[in-house]
């Protein structure tokens, strides 16, 4: 099955005046940081959600409050400037109430409360299950149903010009199209979606290494920018169109620097055609082996791994971890790991009590299900 990207809106049959949603989390086995450029991904939404719950208020202003920050914020409907320090988090979702009034949607004032059991900064997709579930309840009130993929286009939005944070798109996609049981297969350049079955004989399992990252502190910008200016060099949109041959020959003309940043990007887009392959194959050795050449390639190639993520990924393959690496941006945040699902809760112990052995540090370890994307919950 592929699900193309259709371009009509739905309208919902009520509009309303309380409407409740929530977005899941996402875990990616594979295919980082090749999103911007084209490639393909395959993340899985998971069994951990931002909620919201929103009530039309009869003003002119979003009042937003959440229960993981303190005090609420009382935002004008026409306020066009981030919003910065303990108030940033609102960026994603003001952001995003924001984008939907540039589109032209009549969005009126209301009262919105988060809560959430997913971790923020974990490399989880905390930021693009916020966006999602204000969306939804955005749309819910407006009677209005966007496809999946314009409502994460508009979330992309939000995060680029209120966060600051150049992401990709497999984030958002992934909470708004998550499919029980399944990764999804995301052809990031013309936002094709194949679900592609997890075997149930196998299972994730997140490790946060507790240590934050911070995206918008410029490296992710960098990466992208250094892709870029590859991309420029070969005279193509994304590194996508170029092969590792063609990469090659240009080693000396992009420098050093350049040249190992779009290594990263053409080998891993090469490992995710192979990596889905070998899982629909039930070859779960060679799929390990990827992940662990992808977690090798993101540390030496991208740059973008730190030390626990190292320690993690190690341990991981000594306690029979099918596969281990770690997991979106970077600089912290958590690894994806694949094991047999009969170990699952076994491993996850495990992992806490080797890692807490050999570093004095704690981790925390959870086996996740694959759910389904983002949806309203109710509508009065
Ligand atoms: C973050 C971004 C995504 C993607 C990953 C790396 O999660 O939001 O768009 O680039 O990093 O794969």
């Amino acid at each position: 099955m592929s699900i193309s990207p259709s371009k009509v809106s739905t309208p919902r049959t009520q509009i309303s005046g309380f409407v409740r949603a929530r977005a899941p989390g996402r875990i990616n086995l594979i295919g980082e940081h090749v999103d911007y450029q084209g490639g393909v991904v395959m993340p899985a939404a998971i069994n951990r959600y931002v909620k919201a719950a929103a009530q039309a208020n009869g003003r002119s202003e979003v009042r937003l409050s959440s229960s993981q920050s303190h005090g609420d914020l009382v935002v004008p409907l026409e306020h066009k400037t981030p919003f910065s320090g303990d108030k940033s988090w609102a960026n994603y979702a003001f952001g995003v109430v924001a984008k939907y009034r540039d589109a032209g949607h009549p969005v009126t004032g209301f009262d919105v409360k988060f809560e959430s059991n997913l971790p923020l900064g974990a490399g989880l997709s905390s930021s693009a299950a916020l966006e999602t579930a204000t969306a939804l309840v955005v749309e819910g009130m407006l009677g209005l149903e966007l496809p999946q993929a314009e409502r994460a286009l508009l979330c992309q939005r939000a995060e680029h010009e209120w966060a600051g944070v150049p992401c990709g798109i497999m984030d958002q996609l992934a909470v708004n199209a998550g499919v029980a049981g399944h990764a999804l297969k995301i052809d990031c350049s013309t936002l094709e979606i194949a679900p592609a079955p997890l075997p149930a004989n196998l299972s994730a399992v997140v490790v946060d290494s507790k240590v934050k990252h911070a995206l918008a502190d410029g490296e992710y910008a960098k990466r992208r920018a250094d892709c870029e200016a590859a991309a420029a060099f070969f005279d193509v949109e994304f590194l996508r169109d170029v092969t590792a041959g063609e990469l090659d020959s240009a080693q000396i003309q992009l420098g050093e620097r350049v040249y190992r940043r779009a290594r990263h990007v053409i080998s891993e887009m090469a490992r995710v055609g192979e990596f889905a392959a070998a899982l629909e194959a039930g070859d779960t050795a060679a799929a390990g082996l990827l992940m662990a050449a992808s977690h090798s390639s993101l540390r030496d190639d991208y740059e973008v791994s730190c030390q626990e993520l190292d320690t993690l990924v190690e341990i991981a393959g000594g306690l029979g971890a099918i596969g281990a690496r770690m997991m979106g941006g970077g600089f912290g945040g958590s690894t994806v790991n694949l094991v047999e699902t009969s170990a699952a809760s076994r491993f996850a112990e495990d992992i806490v009590a080797r890692y807490r052995e050999e570093t004095g540090a704690e981790v925390e370890a959870l086996a996740v299900n694959l759910v389904g994307g983002a949806s309203i919950e109710n509508v009065e």
